[in-house]
């Protein structure tokens, strides 16, 4: 068998366009939707992450605006988040992580208002997937989704493996597939005979930073294997499933990159727009 390839580059780039045409429609109403990041410190790979939020909100043709601090106090970091929080032409908050280790970035996140909260990380967001009562989702696993229904891969009744225990993807992710019907297994580092829960696993989703982690001997014949893997290396950027051994096996593949990177940007996009949108309902 040679798996078919999740294609989350043509996919983002659908769902870019259709945002580009709905932001369209709004500034011809004299409205637009706009965009905060927040960047505290140094870090490269922020930086490049930030830039990356600008760029894609050039495409779609929504405002962006950048606050930069080289450092910066936890409290007047929580008094910036407030502003922007009171402020009408700001819809969506994001704050790049990670912070610097003497800011709290749980408080900085308990701040941000849920109804601007475009990453989908506050605990009240986060909080109502898993009472089911959601609308707004944490942009990778939102992608993630998006893309297993985009080629119609059946997630009610099916056992899903996550290799990922994190607050941004493993946990919002199991929720989320639980609530539609999944038999979700979720295994992390400290997890004892990791490949008997993956080698029975309809679909298997990696997200561990380790290039070449996820071999054929771990996976079906048949499954479905999403790689959330992002290794720079200077080849440039791989993910965590040995895909020329792992593609053979499998039926369906995210490539890295081309997978579920271009989906959470994409995903971003739409998150912003769906804040935009419940805050104007809320301002009527
Ligand atoms: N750092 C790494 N990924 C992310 C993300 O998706 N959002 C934010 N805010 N910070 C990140």
């Amino acid at each position: 068998m040679t798996a078919i390839n999740l294609d989350g580059l043509a996919l983002s780039q659908k769902v870019i366009n259709e945002l580009r045409e709905r932001v369209i429609e709004y500034k011809k109403e004299g409205i637009c939707p706009k965009l905060a990041t927040v960047l505290v410190g140094e870090d490269p790979a922020s930086r490049v992450y930030v830039n990356l939020k600008k760029k894609d909100s050039e495409k779609i043709g929504v405002e962006y605006e950048e606050l930069y601090f080289l450092d910066i106090t936890e409290e007047k970091l929580l008094s910036i988040i407030d502003e922007l929080n009171d402020r009408e032409d700001i819809n969506g908050i994001l704050v790049q992580m990670p912070l610097p280790k003497h800011i709290d970035s749980n408080k900085v996140l308990e701040k941000i208002n849920p109804l601007k909260d475009v990453d989908g990380f506050s605990p009240i967001n986060v909080g109502r997937i898993l009472l089911n009562l959601s609308d707004l989702f944490p942009c990778t696993p939102k992608g993630i989704i998006k893309i297993l229904e985009e080629y119609k891969i059946p997630i009610q009744g099916s056992d899903i493996t996550i290799i990922n225990r994190s607050n941004i993807i493993g946990k919002p992710l199991a929720a989320m597939l639980i609530n539609m019907g999944g038999t979700v297994t979720v295994v992390h580092s400290k997890t004892k005979n990791l490949k008997d829960k993956t080698k029975n696993a309809d679909i298997v989703i990696v997200g561990v930073g380790k290039v070449n982690f996820l071999s054929a001997d771990m996976v079906k014949e048949g499954a479905v294997v999403v790689d959330v893997g992002i290794t720079r290396s200077q080849k440039g950027i791989k993910g965590d499933v040995k895909f020329d051994e792992v593609s053979k096996k499998a039926a369906y593949i995210t490539p890295v990159p081309g997978g579920v990177g271009p989906m959470t940007r994409a995903m971003l996009l739409e998150n912003l727009i769906l804040c935009f949108e419940k805050q104007k309902v809320c301002a009527r």
